[in-house]
């Protein structure tokens, strides 16, 4: 028995990185995927050889910090599958470790409007139809930055705050039984860390940072994801899974 079989799914950011690896690993455990991401080429070129294996994915081009958007994917995806499971709020942007005074409002609005805002509006979206399904669960992709300081204000704050609408969230609607939990990924090897972790300086924070010593892979965070969206975890809302290598434990 698959692990989501029955299941659909909406999944942002999945053009590459942790969004592809959890929209291919949740097709494989038997769930029919929505693969949203803003970047249209690598998006459209690993879903249609993924449903060239058989793999039931679609895909749409899709900013998550715009509510029209949003609009369009959730209608899409109703349309498409009859009813929606699942939400991963994946997408997400790194602006790099800027401080305080180094971040100028524009970058500030930027990250938010990504990071917070975005799986906000997804949330706003998709809940009257996980309720209309009977229940359903919300994954979404903060950092160990939202835990502990020191990764960047913009990206820390946004990612704080997406910890705690998570929990806002788990309470106002477990009565509807809908879950919504947090995933706190450490360093993970992905486009958005391809450069930095290239840099020898970047790889020997991390040897001390990580009591493993090592970068996760995007698989390692899409099988927590596997757990938190499906019913082995049904009686888990409002928690943050921190998948880190042991980095926030020192
Ligand atoms: N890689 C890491 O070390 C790490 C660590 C902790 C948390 N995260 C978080 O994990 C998530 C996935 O990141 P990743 O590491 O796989 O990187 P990634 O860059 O491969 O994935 C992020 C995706 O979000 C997309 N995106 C950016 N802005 C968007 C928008 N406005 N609308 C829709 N899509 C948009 C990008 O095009 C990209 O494909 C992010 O939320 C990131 O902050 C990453």
């Amino acid at each position: 028995m698959k692990r989501l079989n029955n299941k659909t799914a909406i999944i942002t950011g999945a053009a590459g990185g942790m969004g592809a690896a959890t929209a291919r690993l949740f097709a494989m455990e038997g769930a029919r995927v929505m693969a949203t991401d803003i970047q249209e080429a690598p998006l459209q070129e690993w879903v249609t050889a993924a449903q060239q294996e058989g793999l039931a994915i679609e895909y749409m081009v899709h900013d998550v910090a715009s509510e029209n958007d949003w609009s369009s994917t959730v209608d899409r995806t109703i349309s498409l599958f009859g009813h929606l499971d699942i939400l991963v709020n994946n997408a997400g942007v790194f602006p790099g470790f800027t401080n305080c005074e180094e971040t100028t409002k524009d970058l500030w609005d930027k990250v938010i409007a990504i990071n917070l805002t975005g799986p906000f509006l997804g949330c706003k979206a998709c809940i009257p139809h996980l309720r209309k399904a009977g229940g359903g669960s919300v994954v979404n992709i903060a950092s160990i930055a939202g835990l502990v300081g020191g990764n960047g204000v913009a990206y820390s704050s946004s990612k704080g705050g997406l910890c705690l609408l998570s929990k806002d969230l788990a309470v106002t609607l477990a009565k509807d039984k809908i879950r919504v939990n947090t995933i706190c990924p450490g360093a993970v090897l992905t486009p958005m860390t391809k450069d930095l972790l290239a840099s020898p300086d970047m790889q020997e924070m991390i040897r001390n940072m990580s009591p493993q010593g090592r970068v996760g892979e995007a698989i390692e965070i899409a099988n927590g994801a596997l757990y938190l969206a499906s019913d082995e975890s049904l009686f888990v809302t409002g928690t943050e899974l921190v998948i880190d290598g042991g980095a926030v434990a020192r």
